[in-house]
């Protein structure tokens, strides 16, 4: 048991000024997550009367993107591909004090204290990032056979749990990482061949609208990504939006882009 010394983000709103508060919580142990240390310094707070930090947080194992916060200047702390919540004491520097931040980028306003509004994210998911064809019932496995390859990448990009690592971690707040996982997802698949242009052309013109930076390959996002995101997907990315422009040009006279 030992104590940890938090230097937390406090704020009331979204237009509230904010700042860190110093926090000593007790009884800290090795094994326990991040969060945990959270829930134990919001039962301290609690008992004195004093409002809980908020945090937002959900499956706690790493799969729903809901917990994502700065520790000590790194999205999601100083453990490569983990998420907040699966980050735990012994992985933090011994003796050193913690400082503790929200997202900070402007298409992720914040709610309060290290909760932020990660809507944009939903709404560029909106524009196309679904494949919207009847399905019916399960069809037969082998049906529509994929390449082995094609699989093996789109289930890679698949892994994206939209936590927003990589917009915090960007010196630019792009969010062309996870546009560029969510695209190649379901590009990369037959089922997602119908809709693959103008998906593309509509999450990325949502993602403009939504005040999102762009990408001048800096590569911090893929440093950050808990789930260790190619940035090989931005350059799919970039090839997809490319042909969604010339396709209607094309499509006049001078033949198709090329699939792949
Ligand atoms: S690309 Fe990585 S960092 Fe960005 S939202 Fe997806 S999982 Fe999070
Ligand atoms: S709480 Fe779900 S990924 Fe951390």
């Amino acid at each position: 048991m030992s104590t940890l010394v938090l230097h937390v983000w406090r704020q009331t709103g979204a237009s509230a000024p904010g700042k860190f508060e110093r926090y000593e919580v007790q009884d800290v142990t090795p094994d326990m997550s991040f969060l945990e240390v959270l829930d134990v310094l919001n039962e301290t707070l609690r008992a004195r009367h004093v409002e809980p930090v908020a945090f937002d947080h959900d499956c706690r194992e790493g799969i729903c993107g809901a917990c994502g916060m700065v520790i000590n200047g790194r999205p999601h702390g100083p453990r490569e591909a983990t998420t907040a919540c699966q980050l735990h004491v012994r992985h933090l520097p011994a003796g050193a004090e913690i400082w503790v931040e929200p997202w900070r980028a402007k298409a992720f306003p914040i709610i309060k204290d290290l909760v932020v509004d990660r809507g944009a994210f939903d709404r560029i998911i909106q524009a196309g990032g679904f494949v919207s064809v009847r399905t019916g019932s399960a069809p037969e496995a082998n049906a529509q056979p994929v390449p082995k390859h094609a699989a093996d990448l789109a289930m890679d990009a698949a892994a994206c749990i939209g936590c927003g690592a990589c917009v915090a971690a960007c010196p630019n707040a792009s969010a062309m990482l996870f546009v560029a996982a969510k695209v190649s997802h379901l590009g990369l698949l037959p089922q997602g061949q119908p809709e693959r242009y103008r998906r593309v052309g509509r999450m990325v013109e949502v993602m403009e609208e939504e005040g999102f930076g762009a990408c001048t390959n800096h590569g911090e996002c893929m440093a950050a990504c808990p789930k260790e995101i190619s940035i090989d997907f931005i350059a799919r990315l970039n090839r997809d939006y490319l042909a969604a422009v010339l396709r209607p040009r094309l499509s006049e006279g001078a033949g198709e882009p090329t699939e792949g």
